[in-house]
């Protein structure tokens, strides 16, 4: 009985030496110390041994015992460490390790063009007014003194929605809405998207952006809105940049004029993108029509005033000295990463 006891001992013992995990151990236990494990089993016949021999088997096998309970919690500890390093290591984190890289965007040129130019005016005492895109004839037409029938009509091909209400052609609607409600002095710009049935090419857009303004008080002439605008051109592109006021018509206006820029593409020499002329036109302006005034509401006797419509992408092309309008809506990130 003594032999098989030790047998028991070793076969335990290099059965915990080659456990590596945490069932492998209690698989061990139960296998030598269960109730019904190997150790209970020689225990169970002790019966059959003489009473010399019973106490000295039973030390031994309490012995037996608790050698193999310590060689368990020995191996536990072990296997516990164990765990808690590799625990460790996988968590770890290096700080020395660059971080993730976030892609900005930035604003597109056109919103940068716009703010340049909103802060202009603001800066000169303007406020901001807005209107509808999709707009009634009345503010688009008839208000600005543009009748059924006008040849002007003609000149701003409509996308119309029904009889009497169109995608606004320019921002000069905003004028009467304004004029209808405040009282001058009146002193607005009024940016935004308008929409015409043009053919595109390197100029022109069927979806473009202008900037209205409207000045009225009292004594308001040609030399300030003349003032205002070589002002507000300098400012964006230069003290030395050329500005020609044209004489032009527009039926709101009176006298009325177009304002060009030497071409930003080829310095005036003539070229594809001002088609032969060496200026572009970026705006059209003039004096409110006392009709105009009076449809509003102001009388014309008493107050003056004056407007223009810039067409945005066509400054933004000069500031840039970008030949082709198209570029500003084709969302090539490679472009737009440019400005
Ligand atoms: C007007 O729209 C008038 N409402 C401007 C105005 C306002 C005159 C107040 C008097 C008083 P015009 O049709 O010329 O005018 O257009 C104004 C500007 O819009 C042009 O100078 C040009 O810069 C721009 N523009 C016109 N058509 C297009 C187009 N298809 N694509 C891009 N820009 C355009
Ligand atoms: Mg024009």
């Amino acid at each position: 009985m003594k032999e098989k006891l030790e047998e028991i001992k070793a076969a335990a013992l290099s059965a915990l030496k080659n456990a590596s995990d945490i069932d492998a151990l209690e698989d061990a236990r139960i296998k030598f110390l269960g109730k019904k494990g190997e150790l209970t089993a020689v225990l169970k016949g002790m019966g059959a041994l003489s009473a010399e021999e019973r106490p000295k088997i039973g030390a031994l096998a309490n012995e037996i015992r608790s050698s193999i309970e310590n060689h368990i919690d020995t191996k536990k500890a072990e296997i516990a460490a164990k765990l808690e390093e590799a625990k460790l290591k996988a968590e770890v984190i290096d700080v020395t390790m660059p971080g993730r890289e976030r892609e900005t965007g930035q604003p597109h040129p056109l919103t940068k063009v716009m703010n340049n130019i909103k802060d202009t005016f603001i800066g000169m005492g303007f406020e901001i007014a807005d209107g509808p895109e999709v707009e009634l004839d009345y503010y688009n037409f008839e208000a600005l003194n543009i009748p059924q029938n006008h040849p002007a009509r003609d000149t701003q091909d409509t996308f119309y929605i029904s009889d009497n209400v169109v995608l606004r052609t320019q921002t000069s609607g905003v004028q009467v809405r304004v004029m209808e409600k405040t009282k001058p002095p009146i002193r607005i710009i009024a940016p935004g998207k308008v929409y015409r049935s043009d053919a595109v090419d390197a100029t022109h857009s069927p979806v473009f952006h202008q900037i209205e303004g409207l000045v009225v008080d009292k004594g308001v002439t040609m030399a300030d809105l003349k003032g205002t605008l070589e002002m507000f051109i300098h400012r964006l592109y230069g003290d030395d940049t050329k500005v020609r006021f044209r004489p032009h018509h527009f039926p709101f206006t009176e006298p009325s004029a177009e304002v060009d820029i030497s071409c930003f593409s080829c310095g005036g020499k003539g070229c594809g993108v001002c088609k032969g002329e060496g200026w572009i036109e970026i705006l059209g302006c003039g004096m409110v029509h006392p009709k105009v005034l009076a449809n509003c509401g102001i009388d014309p006797e008493v107050y003056s005033g004056f407007a223009f419509g810039v067409g945005l992408e066509r400054i933004a092309m000069g500031k840039y000295g970008i030949n082709d309008l198209r570029l500003f809506f084709e969302n090539d990130l490679r472009f737009l990463g440019q400005f």
